[in-house]
């Protein structure tokens, strides 16, 4: 193996392999606590281990997240889209990779995310947020309760 070859592989397993579970890769690195919220992560049990501000040409900075023993419904790993919407999920079982996917934008949010406009009543009374997505590359939510729509920039998670 050559050198570079080599060098690469180091780099890779600044976080070691899991055995089973998943692994997403190319996150942010500024949204990697956002993802680790939206999913959950910081209430279940299972091993987790992270790297985060790793080198990406695509990103500048990437994150990624392994979680021991944890396989992910579409649905609940596609609501990380909005704010990792290059993320690929690696799913590893006997320490082999034997799935990859990439996360895809829903068509509607419930949740996660606030309405941009501060007259909205899901600002002013518990009620969750819900969402049309009208463009997912930028990203635009369409607020059913005020039809106001909420841009990529202006997101902000509950
Ligand atoms: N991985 C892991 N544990 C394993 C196998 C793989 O944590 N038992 C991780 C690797 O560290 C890597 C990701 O899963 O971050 C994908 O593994 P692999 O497909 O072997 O890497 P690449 O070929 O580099 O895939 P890609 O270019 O799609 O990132
Ligand atoms: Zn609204």
């Amino acid at each position: 193996m050559e050198a570079k070859d080599n060098a690469k592989k180091k780099l890779k397993l600044k976080v070691s392999a899991i055995k089973e579970g998943t692994v997403i890769d190319h996150i942010p690195a500024k949204n990697l606590f956002k993802v680790i919220n939206i999913l959950g992560l910081d209430k279940i049990e299972n091993q987790i281990t992270f790297g985060t501000n790793l080198d990406s040409h695509k990103l500048g900075a990437k994150a990624i997240i392994k979680v021991s023993d944890v396989f992910f419904e579409d649905m609940e790993i596609n609501k990380i889209a909005l704010i990792a919407p290059h993320a690929k999920l690696n799913i590893i079982k006997d320490y082999e990779v034997v799935e990859k996917k990439i996360v895809e934008t829903p068509d509607k949010i419930t949740g996660i995310v606030k309405c941009f406009n501060p007259k909205c009543i899901t600002n002013n009374e518990k009620i969750t947020t819900c969402f049309k997505v009208i463009g997912k590359a930028p990203i635009a939510l369409k607020c059913k309760y005020c039809e106001k729509i909420t841009t990529e920039e202006q997101i902000r998670m509950i």
